[in-house]
């Protein structure tokens, strides 16, 4: 997965849009992926994923951080993300089918509170983008 300058850009943008309010973003995209595919509910289940739990706001937070750290890292996601892949790939063992799930809320997440900003390039860089922190998080299974 090969994000040109183009979607970097775009990418940068969307954060640059987004800015303070990246952790509800990761909170409702959380929201989004338990109620939409309950099936990932199952890697939760010392969590409360009940309407507002101030555990998924908590761990939207923590997501929303990864993905602005690693929007900083853009050159380098895997660098930027090795802690994190270590614990998804060989401690969490998340299927990585997940990753797209996630990938996808967020981008609804983007999309209704922000109408006009995902254009079709710029929602295909985000994609794209979202689709590379996936390999990364899932690239060390052995
Ligand atoms: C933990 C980021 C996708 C399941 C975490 C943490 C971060 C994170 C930052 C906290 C690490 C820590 O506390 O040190 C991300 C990012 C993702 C992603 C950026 C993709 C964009 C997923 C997916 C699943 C998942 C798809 C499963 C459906 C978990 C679980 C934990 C975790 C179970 C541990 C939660 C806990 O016990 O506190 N993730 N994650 N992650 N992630 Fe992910």
């Amino acid at each position: 997965m090969v994000l040109t300058a183009a979607d970097k850009t775009n990418v940068k943008g969307v954060f640059a849009k987004i800015g303070g309010q990246a952790d509800e973003y990761g909170a409702d995209a959380l929201e989004r992926m338990f109620a939409t595919y309950p099936a990932t509910k199952t890697y939760f289940p010392h969590f409360d994923l009940g309407k507002g739990s101030a555990q998924v706001k908590g761990h939207g937070k923590k997501v929303a951080g990864a993905l602005a750290e690693a929007v900083n890292h853009i050159d380098d996601l895997a660098g930027a993300l090795s802690k994190l892949s270590d614990l998804h790939a060989q401690k969490l063992r998340v299927d990585p089918v997940n990753f797209k799930l996630l990938g996808q809320c967020f981008l609804v997440a983007v999309a209704t509170r922000n109408p006009g900003l995902l254009s079709p390039e710029v929602h295909a860089s985000l994609d794209k983008f979202l689709c590379a922190v996936g390999t990364v998080l899932t690239a060390k299974y052995r």
